[in-house]
Formats: structure tokens, sequence, C-alpha cells
């Protein structure tokens, strides 16, 4: 059997994390891959995570299975976290939702969902989107099709070609927004393109579809939300997908969550539908790190702790955001670069070509994706400088 089978690939991200860790130069700048780290180019542990799991330790008694959709602890904190505790779909009992393996998870489970409900569904994803989108939703064989979005010249959204694509969609379409903190580009929506896109569902009848991966690392918890609150707000069936990968540090631990607004008679069937499809995946959940984000959730003193240690992280991403855009206009690198300070999260483009990445890499150890994408949280104050030097001298 294995003989019909061909190498593919590597994964391209994944590559060039092999070749940064190869890489022996002193000095070497890793803007690749999408993990928040500190000025040593580490990936810390939170504080209250630690905290939650020395808990965890001593008052956990049994390995038995947890639901299919995690426990309802999780369930509620998370969809509040999400919704805001007083959001009328949660008074209305119309949210059906169950803890997944990471966003990963979700995503897929989402798709699972949508074919379950409509084989004939497209789903708009923008362009660009996070590549693995593709194969989490496009997957389960629906229909992917991507609406217009980034706008190159000013690093911002193209909302009129944007608008223009949604406000010909109807009920048969399932459109992907970015909560926050657009992957890969860095430009995000403000609210007034949120209420316009809102209306264009409630119109048109499409179905928003919801990534949230980065709450609380673009401006704050709340201002992270208000896409997906305002969606809430204005129609009558939607789809997200949240991680707790970023904005709580538990990226190997797997926690994320599906969740689904429905009609409030429609609630307790989706969620029958989300359990069978988990089951038929994985069948049960991990259990450990929904356990740290319910307790941390649930622990006032925790909870203050989590918010302030997610609040560090995320001015470090706005102080590195304005480090990187003054030291690249200050070396003299070609083209203007405030959108780095405008745009959100821990990703922005940089105008490259692929033979310029790749002097980065050979010729300056800076690690860039090759689409132009950098992690900012790579860059700090002491390496802001020979970053844009390397651009510099690319360009
Ligand atoms: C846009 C987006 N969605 C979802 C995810 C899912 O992350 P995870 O499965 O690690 O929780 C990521 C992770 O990088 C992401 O960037």
């Amino acid at each position: 059997m294995f003989t019909a089978l061909t190498e593919l690939p590597t994964d391209p991200i994944l590559g060039l994390m092999a070749a940064y860790r190869a890489d022996t130069r002193p000095g070497k700048i890793d803007l690749s891959v999408g993990v928040y780290m500190n000025e040593d180019g580490h990936t810390p542990i939170f504080d209250a995570v630690k905290k939650a799991e020395a808990y965890r330790l001593q008052s956990e008694t049994t390995k038995a299975y947890i639901g299919m959709e995690g426990t309802p602890g999780f369930n509620t904190l998370m969809q509040q976290e999400a919704f805001g505790a007083d959001h009328s779909v949660l008074a209305a009992g119309r949210v059906a939702s169950a803890l997944t393996p990471g966003g990963c998870g979700a995503l897929h489970l989402a798709a699972q969902l949508i074919k379950a409900a409509n084989a004939d569904a497209t789903v708009w994803v923008s362009d660009p989107t996070w590549a693995n989108h593709v194969p989490l939703i496009g997957g389960v064989g629906l229909k992917l099709e991507t609406y217009p979005y980034f706008d190159r010249a000013t690093h911002g959204v193209n909302f009129d070609a944007m608008m223009s694509v949604l406000n010909g969609l109807g009920p048969s379409d399932v459109v992907l927004l970015h909560a926050c903190c657009h992957n890969p580009t860095g430009a995000d929506l403000p609210p007034e393109q949120w209420d316009q896109i809102a209306e264009s569902a409630s119109i048109k009848g499409w179905i928003p579809f919801l990534d949230s991966a980065y709450q609380g690392l673009g401006t704050s918890l709340d201002a992270d939300a208000y896409g997906i609150r305002r969606m809430a707000d204005a129609v009558d069936e939607m789809l997200l997908a949240m991680s707790c990968s970023k904005n709580f540090g538990l990226y190997r631990e797997r926690v994320g969550m599906v969740a689904a607004v429905t009609p409030a008679d429609k609630q307790a069937a989706t969620l029958s539908h989300i359990k069978t499809i988990a089951r038929g995946i994985y069948s049960m959940p991990p259990a450990h790190g929904g356990a740290i984000v319910e307790h941390i959730l649930g622990t006032p003193e925790l909870r203050t702790n989590w918010e302030n240690e997610l609040k560090d992280i995320c001015s470090s991403i706005q102080t590195s955001r304005a480090l990187l855009s003054r030291a690249l206009t200050a070396s003299g690198a070609p083209g203007s670069f405030d959108y780095l300070t405008e745009n959100k999260g821990m990703f922005s483009f940089l105008d490259l070509s692929k033979e310029q990445i790749e002097k980065l890499r050979t010729d300056h150890a800076v690690y860039i994706v090759g689409s132009g994408r950098i992690n900012l949280a790579g860059a700090h104050k002491n390496n802001v400088d020979r970053i844009a030097e390397a651009v510099k001298a690319v360009s």
C-alpha cells in the first residue's frame, strides 16, 4: 500500500525553523515562526498558567475521560470571554460549544459542522489568509473561494473591494473573518467596518465564521472581540473558532473552543452534531489545557494575574512595532514603514521579493517567511538596527 506514496514537501515554515536551529552564526534573528518570544528568543510560560498547573497537580483526582464537549465550566467561561458575559446570545441559550484540541481543532470541527448542515456551502477566506485554513476547512470537501482583503499599497484592508464581494453573497455562503490580528497581514478591521460587515451579513443572509486566535494581543481583550460580539448581535447563525495557544501561551497543550450561535430551538441539535463530529475524529478532547484555562478564568486573582501578563505581551509587541518602524526609516531602506505601527498583532508584511528574502537569510542570518511575513515578536531593541540594516542591504 505505501509504495503508492511519494514524499511530500516539508511545510515551508517548519523547514525554515529547522534551518534556523541548524544555523550556527551568532546573532541570527528569527522573525518567521508564529509564536510569541521575549527578548531572549524564549516563549515563556505565563505565571498564571504555572500557578493553575500547581493547583491542578494537587487537586486532580481522576484521569477518567471528560465529555466530548469538554467541561461545562470551560465552555461557560470561554463563551463569556468571546461574547462578553452579558451578551444576549448567552442569555438566550443560543450558543453550542465544545473544547477542542487547539484553534486548528476548532476550525476543522466547524468545517465538518458546516458540511453536515449544508454540504453545498461555499466558504470564503480572505486574500491572503493563514495558509492552514485551506487544508483545515477545504480538506473536509467544502468549496473554498477568496474575497479581496489586503491592500498591498497601504498595508491596510481594501474594504470597498471586500464589501463588493460580501454584498453579493447569500445563505449558502460562509465567510471566514479573522476576529483580530489578521494572520498574515496584521491589517485589522476597525469597529465601523465591522458594523458594515454585520449589516451585510444580516441583510444578505451569509453566515459569519470568526477565527479568534489572538484575543488580547491586538489592542485589549474586549476591543479584540468587537467583531465577534457585533456579528453575534446582528445574525441568527454564526460560527466561531477560538484558540488559547497565544493568549494563554498554551501552544503545545492544544486548547481551543468551537462555538455555533444558533436559533434557540436549534442549540441542542447543533451541540449533538458537534459532539458526534468530535467523537468521529478524536472522541474526547485533552483535559489538561482546558482545565488550566478554566481555573484561570474562574479564579479572580489568577485571572487578574493572566490579564496583566497578556497586557505586557500586547504592549511589548506594540513596542517592537514602533522600534522596527523607526529603525527601518532611519536606515534609509526604501518605502514608508508607518504601517508597522498601524497593523495589529504579531504579523505584518515586508515588501521584499523572494530573492531579497533569501538574501536576508543567507547573507544576514535574518529569517522571515517566503511571503514576506514577519513576526514582530522577534524584533527587540537589541536587534532592530541589525534587521533594518539587513533589509536596507538587500533592497
Ligand atoms: C489565524 C489562526 N487561526 C488559528 C490558529 C490555530 O492555532 P492553534 O491550533 O495552535 O491553537 C492560528 C495559529 O497560528 C492562527 O494563526
